[in-house]
């Protein structure tokens, strides 16, 4: 491996330092392409260089898709609090609200932990906290950092957060969660959830900010028409509460909900915040639905995020193995980047099987193959960075909930 005072030597000679691919045999050559990521060092690094399977972000589209969002929501006039439970990277909420999102929504309290301690304030826990461990932890970033909100959405939970507030000394934003067609959060709108909020509004250490209605089921409900209107009839039990909340004098600053599927739709359905996730890197579930003008293909944002995989064995016609299986969350939903017809099975818990019809595709054993994952949540949730690339450079290395673990799984 190159010594720091090679590597400066180097640098200082104005060399520029390539990886000794010579030596790739005996084990050094990728224990120098690691500590290169560890020191942030990516000059000459390629993606052939890197391990598999790993995530690669194309810089290009990933940039064109945070434009896009940022400059739709900025003409629309509406506030987007990107969702980060699709990327789970600071650097990446960071690049997010240097483009103008208003902070981040987080799923999880560890979420919301990772983001307050990056220094990222407008942070919006889109999940109840409940229990002895969420809920000490919830009063724990409150009193860190004022603009972090929680939603809640059960009254028992107001006077849980109240008790455990006051003992704490602290003080915390509020916004009250509201039912949207799906079956798994929010309290039932109208008189529910107007006296929920009034609840929260008579608390000492609460602060009543607003309402969420997250309509999960309209996100990927396809087609834009069917979309537009499965998001109305599921916006519509929110809207009412607004306005019955503001009649009875309550404050509500944010209307909070919405979702890349529905990005162009929210801002007729009332709301004043979008927490859209998915745009930054897409998938391909999302990809199917369809857009405002093709029923076929969403393709509003680009698939900027890929599973790079290797080629392990060729042993049977019109077929290869990867090393992407089930415990890298393939699915037969993938798709194979720059080749349609390819069509992906599951090999096991490590491989992954490419199946194809007619003839040799000239797939080679040891070629790198791109995939496009189906579900970036569960994709993500099962790596520990992501590389991004520049071509076929590699520019930079992002650690995922920041994790710092082997290359590879
Ligand atoms: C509460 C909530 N808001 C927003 C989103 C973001 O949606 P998307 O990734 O579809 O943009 C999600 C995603 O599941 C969510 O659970």
């Amino acid at each position: 491996m190159t010594s720091r005072r090679q590597f400066l030597a180097a640098g200082a000679a104005g060399a520029f330092l390539h990886l000794d691919r010579h030596t790739a045999g005996n084990g050094v050559y990728y224990s120098e392409v690691e500590a290169r990521i560890a020191r942030h060092d990516f000059r000459g690094l390629t993606k052939g260089d890197l391990a598999t399977p790993a995530l690669i972000l194309d810089e290009a589209l990933f940039q064109q898709n945070l434009e896009k969002m940022a400059e739709y929501n900025k003409a629309a006039g509406l506030k987007l609090r990107a969702h980060m439970k699709i990327h789970k990277c600071p650097e990446i909420s960071k690049q997010q609200v240097a483009l103008g999102s208003i902070g981040v929504c987080c799923a999880t309290t560890a979420e919301c932990e990772l983001m307050i301690n990056s220094g990222i304030h407008g942070v919006l826990h889109t999940c109840q906290p409940a229990g002895r461990s969420q809920i000490s932890r919830t009063v724990a970033l409150a009193r860190r950092d004022p603009t972090f909100i929680s939603v809640l959405d059960d009254p028992s939970t107001v006077d849980t957060l109240e008790e455990a507030l006051a003992a704490a000394h602290a003080k915390m934003n509020v916004v009250v969660d509201v039912y949207a067609g799906l079956n798994r959060e929010g309290c039932q709108p109208g008189e529910p959830a107007v006296q929920l909020a009034q609840k929260v509004d008579r608390q000492e250490h609460l602060r009543l900010v607003g309402l969420m209605g997250y309509a999960g089921m309209a996100a990927h409900t396809d087609g834009w028409e069917n979309r537009k209107k499965r998001s109305a009839d599921d916006l519509a039990g929110l809207i009412e509460t607004v306005d019955l909340c503001r009649k009875s004098g309550l404050p509500i600053e944010i209307i909070t909900g919405g979702s890349t599927g529905t990005y162009n739709i929210d801002t007729e359905n009332g709301l004043t915040e979008l927490q859209a996730g998915s745009y930054a890197f897409m998938d391909t579930l999302y990809r199917r639905i369809g857009g405002k003008n093709d029923d076929t293909c969403y393709a509003d944002f680009e698939a900027a995020l890929t599973v790079m995989t290797t080629v392990v064995s060729k042993t049977h016609p019109n077929q290869c193995a990867v090393d992407y299986g089930n415990k890298a969350t393939l699915r037969t939903t993938d798709e194979v980047k720059g080749r349609p017809g390819v069509r992906i099975e599951s090999g096991g818990a490590e491989y992954g099987l490419l199946l194809w019809n007619e003839g040799d595709r000239d797939i080679n054993l040891g070629e790198r193959v791109e995939i496009y994952p189906s579900n970036l949540d569960t994709s993500i949730n099962v790596f520990d960075r992501i590389y991004v690339a520049r071509g076929e450079s590699i520019v930079d290395a992002w650690s995922i909930m920041g994790r710092t673990g082997a290359p590879q799984r």
